[in-house]
């Protein structure tokens, strides 16, 4: 396994999880310039990835094997680690993700029915065991994002109810299974309090100002 960067001289990698139109990327997006942070987003981030990213949701959608899905997931965040990533942090950037290992966790293991543990090894096998620091889980009840009518209309957008509650589920089980890297923020507010929630808990966990 590849070793993690530095601890003490590389940047600080938080992500943000959660369901369909949760406000993640405005939320990343803001956190990132008030840092000057690198800000990023799986999948389709690389050149390659933009290539997976047109089979999963577009091409291909609603018709891989299960198996299939999330190794093309895990292949994305290969590349996406190697070639923007693992830079970024060991140049002592601080780097800002939209989704990450969790999204795989959450929709390939507990929304598609594939063991946990399997997409888990996925993924530590293709990001070398590159955990964030932070992942700020922007929850909220589905039914009541598809409701705010910013969803698209992409592959998993388009999945039942079902799906995105054993989604929402499945990153409540993981955020209170590793509360010292995940925190849960409830994202069902004016995105300018779900703001001031994220830049005091930034300041808190990762001395950010
Ligand atoms: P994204 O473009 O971030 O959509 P959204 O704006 O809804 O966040 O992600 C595209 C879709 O890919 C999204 O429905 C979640 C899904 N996805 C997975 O199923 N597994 C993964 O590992 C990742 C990164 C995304």
């Amino acid at each position: 396994m590849t070793e993690a960067p530095d601890a003490a001289t590389r940047g600080r990698f938080v992500v943000f999880e959660g369901g369909e139109a949760v406000g993640k990327s405005t939320q990343a997006g803001w956190l990132a310039i008030s840092r000057d942070a690198e800000l990023t987003f799986e999948p389709g981030a690389t050149r390659v990835g933009r290539e997976l990213r047109r089979l999963l949701l577009e091409e291909y959608a609603g018709r891989l094997d299960v198996l299939t899905e999330a190794l093309l997931m895990a292949a994305d965040r290969a590349q996406h680690v190697a070639e923007t990533i693992r830079p970024a942090l060991e140049a002592g950037r601080d780097l800002v993700c939209d989704r990450y290992i969790g999204s795989s966790l959450a929709y390939q293991g507990y929304g598609r029915g594939l063991s946990v543990d399997t997409v888990r090894k996925m993924s530590e096998a293709a990001t070398g065991g590159l955990w964030p620091d932070l992942i700020i889980l922007l929850d909220m009840d589905p039914l009541r994002a598809r409701a705010r009518g910013d969803a698209g209309t992409d592959a998993f957008e388009a999945l039942g109810m079902d799906f995105h509650r054993r989604v929402r589920d499945g990153y409540l089980e993981l955020a209170a299974a590793d509360p010292g890297r995940w925190t849960v923020i409830d994202a069902d507010r004016p995105a300018s309090v779900v703001r001031e929630d994220i830049a005091a808990l930034a300041a808190d966990r990762l001395g950010w100002m």
